[in-house]
């Protein structure tokens, strides 16, 4: 067996986790979350969910990854053979987000390039469903690939290809020392000009401004949990494949605080980016913040270009430079979710690279061509609601419930503390076993109660069931199947030796 690839250096692999974390969740979903959901005082359920299930579930991955240097499957397989179906159901939910999170990334390519002469013209909504998109009227009726969305989709699975086609320390941990910077002096650029546009204090105002009573509001704190389980990358096999790839002295609390305070600072600075603008806009439209505020698709594609419509100059340098960003942010992430299924596959079946990436991306960009057809946009909307609310959400309570209750969690403890910076106490093992799948549990089943009152964003049942509950059923049986099918000798070995006496 070839040895395991290794990150050349700490700080490629700090900028590849934190570029894996901060993307398309960071700028469109974070911004009206915090919004939506009482302001200034949504960073208290926030930081809670931050301190009591993100860092300790970014430990625990990186700590399983970085002992059995293998990606979830084997890792799971190896803390239990029959848990190996965990891993694959979690590479399944990965390779599900890919063929999406792609079409976004060709989305936002695409509006680079109509920045440079504002090609969206006066009604951008008009612009984006029918000119960009053109839109059908049902989820059901596809009528034909988009030619606009084809394009940059087949240029974003190629960029994708050829960085992972170098591996890890050639080609992940390369591109995010050259993405990395870029995208963080673009949104710092994009900020300061945010800030000193006329009613940016009124944009920032309504999205910090405090409403604590939100804070009594169950569903906010979902909302926090939500937000920082899809932000931080956990639980869908990313980090868990990261880190297997960490060489033997390395740290891994330390790094997962740094890894998640990154990702957090990202997030409020492109929240305060995002709403000085909308101030603005709000302003030379004369509505209320309130009124053009909006999230995902909506507010990247629709009230952003009107944003930069009303923008008093270098309405295409600052289009440009906010859709590039959408552009890198997007690229760093989906490398990780692609390095997740590719490192699941080449491990379990001892596959070259070459071929496992080429497989997947293959077999990937055929499914992602089902968004850039006329119903893509909507099977988009449903497969993302369900796939982040149900799967990683369900993922992630399974993979603490596993280890907190049928595993020797102080083990795990005792492993990560010696090689750390700084150790965790009791509060990590209490969080792993009661806080996270506790919150995790109450979060599924208020989803459930939502969608069953009333339909996600008025989709026809048929629509949410093919696309929402069908696309999960399938992740669920793609995992069995791939769990089923015998591995390589050497892996199968592995499983078999497993973890001895459910100790580290
Ligand atoms: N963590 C990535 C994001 O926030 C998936 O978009």
């Amino acid at each position: 067996m070839a040895k395991r690839e290794q990150w050349g250096s700490r700080v490629g692999f700090i900028l590849a986790a934190i570029g894996s974390a901060v993307g398309l969740g960071n700028i469109w979903r974070f911004p009206y979350t915090v919004a939506k959901n009482g302001g200034g005082a949504f960073l208290i359920p926030y930081l809670v969910a931050l301190f009591t299930a993100g860092i300790p579930l970014l430990i625990l991955e990186f700590g399983l990854g970085h002992k059995m240097r293998t990606s979830a499957p084997g890792i799971f397989g190896r803390l239990n053979k029959r848990w190996q179906k965990l891993g694959w159901w979690q590479t399944a939910i990965a390779f599900v987000i890919t063929v999406y999170y792609v079409a976004i990334i060709g989305w936002a390519l695409s509006y680079v390039i109509f920045s440079l002469d504002l090609s969206w013209g006066i009604d951008t909504a008009d612009f984006f469903k029918h000119a960009y998109l053109k839109r059908t009227a049902s989820p059901f009726d596809f009528d034909g690939i988009r030619l606009g969305g084809l394009i940059p989709l087949i240029i974003v699975w190629g960029i994708n290809y050829i960085v992972l086609a170098f591996g890890i320390k050639g080609g992940i941990e390369k591109a995010n020392k050259i993405f990395m910077p870029i995208l963080f002096a673009s949104i710092i650029i994009i900020t300061i000009r945010g800030l000193t546009l006329p009613g940016a204090f009124n944009g920032l105002d309504y999205l910090f401004k405090p409403d604590f009573s939100k804070i009594l509001e169950g569903r906010v704190w979902v909302a926090a949990y939500g937000q920082i389980f899809y932000s931080l990358s956990i639980c869908f096999g990313i980090m868990l494949a990261y880190s297997s790839y960490l060489p033997k002295k390395s740290d891994i609390v330390n790094n997962a605080f740094i890894t998640a305070f990154g990702n957090c600072s990202f997030s409020i600075i492109a929240g305060i980016a995002v709403f000085s603008i909308l101030g603005n806009m709000a302003l030379s439209s004369g509505k209320t913040v309130e009124a053009v505020a909006e999230g995902g698709i909506g507010l990247a594609f629709i009230v952003f270009p009107e944003a930069i419509n009303g923008l008093p100059n270098f309405r295409e340098l600052f289009g440009a430079l906010f859709f590039l960003c959408l552009f890198f942010a997007g690229l760093s992430s989906s490398m990780s979710i692609i390095e997740a299924t590719v490192s699941a596959v080449i491990d379990k079946f001892n596959m070259h690279r070459l071929k496992a990436l080429s497989i997947i991306c293959g077999v990937g960009f055929v499914v992602s061509v089902v968004f850039v057809t006329g119903a893509g946009v909507y099977v988009l909307d449903i497969v993302d609601h369900f796939v982040n609310n149900y799967g990683v959400a369900i993922a992630g309570l399974i993979e603490a419930l596993l280890i907190g209750w049928f595993f020797n969690v102080r083990s795990i403890r005792n492993y990560v503390n010696p090689l750390s910076d700084f150790g965790v106490g009791n509060w990590w093992e209490l969080c792993i076993k009661l806080v996270t799948p506790l919150i995790l549990g109450i979060m599924v089943v208020l989803k459930v109660i939502d969608d069953i009152k009333q339909p996600y964003e008025g989709y026809p049942i048929a629509a949410l069931l093919v696309y929402g509950v069908g696309v999960i059923v399938l992740t669920v049986v793609l995992g069995l199947i791939l769990s089923s099918v015998k591995g390589s000798k050497t892996y199968e070995l592995a499983l078999d030796e497993g973890v001895k006496n459910n100790e580290f």
